[in-house]
Order: C-alpha cells, then structure tokens, then sequence
C-alpha cells in the first residue's frame, strides 16, 4: 500500500463508517483499516455488506465488521453502535456516510421522497452521531465526519430533496460541534464533487453529460474515492486537533464557478 500518511496513523481506533459497504465510504473505510483501525461498517444490504468486511479485512492490517441495519431507526442504532463496542470496546471515529438520491422535478417529487433522503442523510446524521456521543464519544472524546455535498450552496436542478438534506447534514455538523466541543468531540464534514466509479454520479450525471460537466470543473477532472479517504484520515488524525466545525470542499473547484461558462474560456 502505498499512503501519503504514516501507516499505523489509526493504530488501535476503533470507527464507525456509514454507507461503508460501498463507494466512498467503503473507500474511507478502507484507508482505515489500512491505517491500522478496527471499523464497523453499516448498510442494509447484509450480503454485500458482509463481503465489504471480509474483503477490507483480509486486506488488514485492521480489520472490519458487517453491522447491517437502517439508520433511519434510533433503535436500531443504538444496537449498531452497542455491537460495535461489544467487539471492540472503544469507539473514536465516527462517519456519517449513509444516504439516498435520485433526479427529481420538485413538482413531481412526493412528500414520502423529499422525506425518504431527509430521513436518511439528516435524521441518520443525527441518530448515529447522538447514539455514538452518547455511548462512547461523550465520555472519551472523538471525531464525528459526516459525508456532505455542495448541492446547497447555491442551487441544482432535480436535487431539492438532497440540497436540503445536505444543508440539514452541515447545520448538524455545525451544531454539534459547538455543543460537543467541550467534551473533546470534533466535528468536521467533507463536501465532495462529482467522484468518479461511484452510484453518486451514475445517478445524477447522465454519461452523454460526462464531457460537459468536465469542462466546468477548474481541475478539469472528476475526484478519486481514494482522494476523499485522504481528506476522512486527515480529518480523524491528531494532525487536524483543532479543526472542528469546518465542512472540507473536496471537489477540483467544481462549485466555483458562477454566472460565467468555463466552457468559452479554453
Ligand atoms: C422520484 C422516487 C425515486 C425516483 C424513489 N422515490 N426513487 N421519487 N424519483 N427515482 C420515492 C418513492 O416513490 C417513494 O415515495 C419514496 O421515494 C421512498 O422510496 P422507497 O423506494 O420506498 O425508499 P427506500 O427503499 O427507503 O430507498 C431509498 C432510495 C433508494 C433513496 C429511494 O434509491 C436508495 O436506497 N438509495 C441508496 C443509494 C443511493 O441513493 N446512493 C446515491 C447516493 S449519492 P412514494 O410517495 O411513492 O411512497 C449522493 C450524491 C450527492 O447522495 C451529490 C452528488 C454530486
Ligand atoms: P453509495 O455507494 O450509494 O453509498 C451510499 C451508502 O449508504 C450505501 O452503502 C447504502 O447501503 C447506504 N445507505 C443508504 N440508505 C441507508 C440507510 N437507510 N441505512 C443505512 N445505510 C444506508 O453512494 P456514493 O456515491 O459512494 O455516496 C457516498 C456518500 O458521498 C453519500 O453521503 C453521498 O451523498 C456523498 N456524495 C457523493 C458524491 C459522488 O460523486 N458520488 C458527491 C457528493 C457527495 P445500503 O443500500 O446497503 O443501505
């Protein structure tokens, strides 16, 4: 393995990642545990889930575990996080990754959708990070990094649903990281751009938009999973001790650019 960080950086953590049977947090799950972290990843897909896990730990040095469930359910979270600290013991990490998105019209979007990705990305955000605090990170002190967007920052056609849900993601980050600060629990997001090999961009980017949506980006790329996994090791590491509060934009500038075309300027 090859890593710009020092291999054992999470030797002896112990993290909870969300969504970490696939994309991108299957890949910040996977830099963990090659950074020497033990990580419980949670989906509703057991049997992918249970793949995800042996696949990451027989890669090592850490390890995985399968811990299937629906984040939307408080109780259910609660027996997710208890499982965890069962194996483990401990819990430091936390990342909120879990989350749901499709192109709709606002007008034809129902209430039970806009509902269903609310539900999941915000209430999940919550119910994980308020279990986690209550169980372990309240007492030891931690990390808490939730998976966001830039979605909301000005604003995207199709996305009402997940604009909002994402702006609800980055208030709970602000939130929480003001009331939980005092007892030594940072709480930082990443706002990644459109990432290449991901279900993110096989939904909302149609492939004949690929070229197109290329040339509005300053970096003229889509980003790598390994990329954000860089960002998420950073995030958890003592190197980033006194940053809490902050969502992390990792997306090749691709939210820059406003009004003007990058298109017509070569
Ligand atoms: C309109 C839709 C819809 C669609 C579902 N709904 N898909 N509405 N267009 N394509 C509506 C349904 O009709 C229903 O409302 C409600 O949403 C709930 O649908 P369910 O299928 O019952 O929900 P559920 O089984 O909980 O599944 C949630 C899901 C699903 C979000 C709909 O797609 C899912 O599980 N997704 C997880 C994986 C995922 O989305 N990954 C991409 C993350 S990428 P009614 O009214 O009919 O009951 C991402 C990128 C952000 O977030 C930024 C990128 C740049
Ligand atoms: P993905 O592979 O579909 O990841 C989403 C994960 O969330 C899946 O593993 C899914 O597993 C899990 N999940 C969904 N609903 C859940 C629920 N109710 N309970 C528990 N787990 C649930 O998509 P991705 O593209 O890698 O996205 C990962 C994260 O990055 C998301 O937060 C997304 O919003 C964000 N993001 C992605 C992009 C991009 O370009 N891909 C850009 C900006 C932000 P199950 O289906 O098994 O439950």
């Amino acid at each position: 393995m090859s890593t710009t960080f020092r291999p054992d950086l999470l030797h002896g953590k112990v993290a909870l990642v969300t969504g970490g049977g696939s994309g991108i947090c299957k890949g910040i799950a996977a830099a963990f545990v090659a950074h020497g972290a033990s990580v419980g990843i949670v989906g509703r897909k057991v049997e992918r889930l249970e793949a995800a896990a042996a696949e990451l730990s027989a890669r090592g040095p850490g390890r995985a575990w399968a811990l299937p469930g629906d984040v939307r359910d408080y109780a259910t979270v609660e027996g997710i996080v208890d499982g965890l600290l069962e194996r483990a013991g401990e819990l430091h990490i936390v990342v909120n990754g879990a989350a749901g998105n499709f192109l709709c019209p606002a007008a034809q979007l129902s209430s039970n959708g806009f509902r269903t990705v609310l539900d999941i990305d915000a209430l999940g955000t919550f119910n994980v990070s308020r279990a986690a605090f209550e169980r372990a990170l309240g007492q030891a002190g931690g990390s808490i990094i939730n998976i966001s967007a830039t979605l909301h920052y000005g604003a995207t056609m199709l996305q009402v649903h997940a604009a909002a849900a994402k702006a609800a993601v980055d208030a709970t980050t602000r939130g929480m990281a003001l009331e939980w600060g005092p007892a030594g629990v940072r709480v930082n997001g990443i706002a990644p751009g459109p990432i290449d090999d991901t279900e993110g961009v096989a939904r909302l980017l149609p492939a004949d938009q690929r070229e197109r949506a290329l040339r509005s980006i300053p970096l003229r790329r889509f980003g790598l999973i390994e990329e954000i996994a860089d960002v998420a090791l950073f995030l958890a590491s003592d190197a980033a001790s006194l940053i809490t509060g902050t969502v992390i934009v990792a997306d090749g500038g691709a939210c820059l650019p406003q009004g003007m075309n990058l298109d017509s300027m070569g």
